[in-house]
This record gives structure tokens, sequence and C-alpha cells, in this order.
């Protein structure tokens, strides 16, 4: 079962969440891509609605999580803070360690509704502001957006929110994933798992990179400067952050989804400093790497995705923590299937020499 939650062809730049390409699953609700993760299928009409309803009904916080909010250092990364409370919540869950299909099934509903409301808390407790309880009526995408910036969202930016929780859902075995599944094999709880996700997932090399696109941008702050910070770059021998990955050699289906978001952005805003100064980059990098020195280093999911935050002035503090919120579905996905494997993963020290 494992194998068919994810597809990647690295070769082709072909993604697909259970046999279904993410091309076609990009213009559906979020939940819908869900719970096809979680249950292995897409949902009917009904279906869909309930599995919403349970959603929107769990998304809500109480005064004692609010306190643990309050009580974090208001200057960190918003990862660190939902890594603390979802922790802190773990205790007070009655299904903690059940670990029966439906105990875990409904801590699943309750993780996936309430990490985006943690987030718009914790950034606007940081900000000095009241938070904004969520409000049911809206999707996903629009009801983070919601929460985090206190008024209804322009449709496009919620519609842009949406598919960026659709893209980020799921990957396969990346490294946030693979630590969840190590933490569900033990049979410890879902939270757990979670949390392992959430404490990987951080590093600049997996979800972090988001972040450092949206400083590289700022600090090129012109297009006319993208090239010679390319170059600056290669020379010396660092990574520019946004490119390569481990599994696409060719151009990451969902870089190329969020460039084409990032540029209908742009042009609704009428303003295309952003999206030019990422091209330029993008342009550079192709010509230095691939084409004259062979290779295989194309944009991937983290570097249109930091354009399109700058657009919606989203700051680098939120960046991962949005992936994370979007991923959370693919973490318990494979949690799942490895609570039905009842096997412990343990890979022995030769292993790592093939990572
Ligand atoms: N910029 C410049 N050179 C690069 C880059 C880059 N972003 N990525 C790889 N290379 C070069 C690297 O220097 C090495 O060259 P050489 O063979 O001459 O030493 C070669 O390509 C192979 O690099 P690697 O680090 O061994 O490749 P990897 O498969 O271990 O790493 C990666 C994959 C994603 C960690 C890496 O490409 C990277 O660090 N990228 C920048 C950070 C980033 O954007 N991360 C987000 C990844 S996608 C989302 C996610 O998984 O969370």
């Amino acid at each position: 079962m494992s194998k068919n939650i994810c597809f990647i062809d690295g070769l082709e730049g072909i993604l697909k969440y259970r046999d279904v390409d993410i091309n076609e699953l990009i213009d559906l609700p979020y939940d819908a891509v869900s719970y096809l993760l979680i249950r292995g299928e897409l949902p009917g009409k009904q279906e869909l609605a309930e599995y919403s309803a349970r959603l929107h009904a769990e998304r809500g916080i109480n005064r004692e999580v609010m306190d643990i909010i309050r009580m974090c250092n208001l200057n960190i990364d918003a990862m660190e803070a939902l890594r603390t409370v979802v922790s802190f919540i773990s205790q007070f869950d009655p299904d903690l360690n059940d670990n029966s299909q439906e105990g875990n099934m409904r801590k699943a509903i309750r993780l996936i509704a309430v990490v985006p409301t943690i987030v718009a808390a914790y950034y606007r407790t940081a900000n000095g502001k009241e938070p904004v309880p969520p409000d049911p009526s809206l999707s996903h995408g629009a009801n983070f957006l919601y929460m985090i910036k206190g008024i209804k969202p322009d449709p496009l930016e919620a519609e842009i929110m949406e598919k960026d929780f659709i893209l980020s859902a799921e990957h396969e075995l990346n490294a946030s994933t693979f630590s969840s599944r190590v933490t569900a094999s033990t049979l410890s709880d879902l939270y757990s798992a979670v949390v392992s996700g959430l404490c990987t997932l951080k590093g600049p090399l997996h979800g972090g990179a988001r972040a450092e696109v949206m400083t590289m941008l700022e600090e090129i702050a012109s297009p006319e400067n993208a090239e010679m910070y390319v170059l600056e770059k290669i020379k010396k021998r660092e990574k520019i952050m946004g490119f390569g990955h481990r599994v696409y050699k060719t151009y990451d289906p969902r870089g190329t989804i969020f460039k084409q978001l990032s540029r209908r952005l742009a042009e609704v805003k009428g303003d295309m400093r952003w999206y030019s100064i990422a091209e330029e980059i993008e342009n550079n990098v192709i010509r230095e790497l691939v084409e004259k020195r062979g290779k295989p280093i194309y944009p991937n999911i983290d570097f249109y995705s930091g354009v399109i935050y700058k657009y919606m002035e989203i700051p680098p503090q939120l960046a991962t923590s949005i992936f994370a919120i979007g991923r959370i579905s693919g973490w318990i996905a494979h949690c799942f299937d490895q609570y039905e494997k009842k096997r412990i993963i343990r890979p022995r020290i030769f292993m790592l020499d093939e990572c």
C-alpha cells in the first residue's frame, strides 16, 4: 500500500498521489486531497461534505492552548512554536494512545484541523494582535489566510493558498515523512509522529528552504542583480536555495505549477518585481549549472512558493509552517500505512552510505 501513496518519476517530472496526477488534483479542495491521501481514494460529494464538516468542527483552540502560545518565545520561527504546541495538546487528546483505526482517524482529523489555527494564533500573538477564531464557512486555505490577516481573503490569494497546501501535501519518503514513519513504526502515537515530522521539516535543506528563498529575493532586490548573485554563489560553491532535488533530475512539477501561480499573482497585482527577480535567478542557474556544467539543478517546490509569499505579504517566519500545514496529511497517510505493518524500521549503519 505504501507504494501507491505517492509516485514520483524524477526523470520525467511526474508526481501522483494515490495514482492521480498532481495536475488533476490541483483544482480540488485541499480537504478532498487530504481525504484521498488518508483514505486511499477520492471522496464522493457526501463523503467530502462529512469530512470537511468534521475538520471544521475541530479547528478551534481553547484558552489553555492560547496560554501556551503566549508563553512561547514570540521572536522565533512559527515552526518552533508549532512543534511545542502540538506536543502540548497531545496530552489532552482522549485517544492519544488508542492506535485503533478509529482512534487514529479521530486524531488525524483533529491534527489536520488544528495545526493552521495554532500557526495563525502564534503569528498574531507574536505581532501583538488578538487571534482570529476560525470561520467554518471557509476552505482550509481561505480560513488560514483569514486567521492570519483578520480579513476575508482575496479570492485569488485564497485559491493559491489552497493549491499551496495541495502541492505540499505529500512527497513519498522525503526526510520528514521518513522521520514520522520511523516514529510510527515503534507504535508510538500519531502526535509524536507528527512532531517528528515537524522537527525534520524545519531544516534549511528541506522545508526551511522556502524562508531562505524569500531572504534571497530581498537580498537581490532587483532583476539586474540576479546574475551577479548566482555567479558569486557558484564561485563560492554555495547552494542556491530553492534549486536542486534528490529525486527530480528535471523540472519539479510542483515548481512548475507554483511558477504559473506566481506569474498570475504578479500580473493581477500589477507588480512583476519579485517574479522577474526569480525568473532571472532561474535563467542564470539553468544557464550556469544545467547548460554549462551539466548538473540537473532546477527550481524545486520552495522556489516560486517563496515568490508567492512575497506577493501575499506572508513573512519568512511562517513559510515552513505553511509547508507543514499541507504536509501533515501526507505524514498521516504514511503513519497509517506504517501502523498496519506493525514492524519497526531499523536500518543498519552501512545503509546510510547510500543516503
Ligand atoms: N545550488 C547549487 N548547486 C547545487 C544545488 C543548489 N541548490 N543543489 C545541488 N547542487 C550541486 C551540489 O553542489 C553538488 O555539486 P558537486 O557534485 O559539484 O559537489 C551536486 O549539485 C549534488 O548536490 P547534493 O547536495 O549532493 O544533492 P542532494 O541530492 O544531496 O541534495 C538538495 C538535494 C535539495 C538537498 C540540494 O539540491 C540542496 O541543498 N538544495 C538547496 C536547498 C533546497 O532548495 N532544499 C529544498 C529541497 S525540495 C523540498 C524539500 O524536500 O523539502
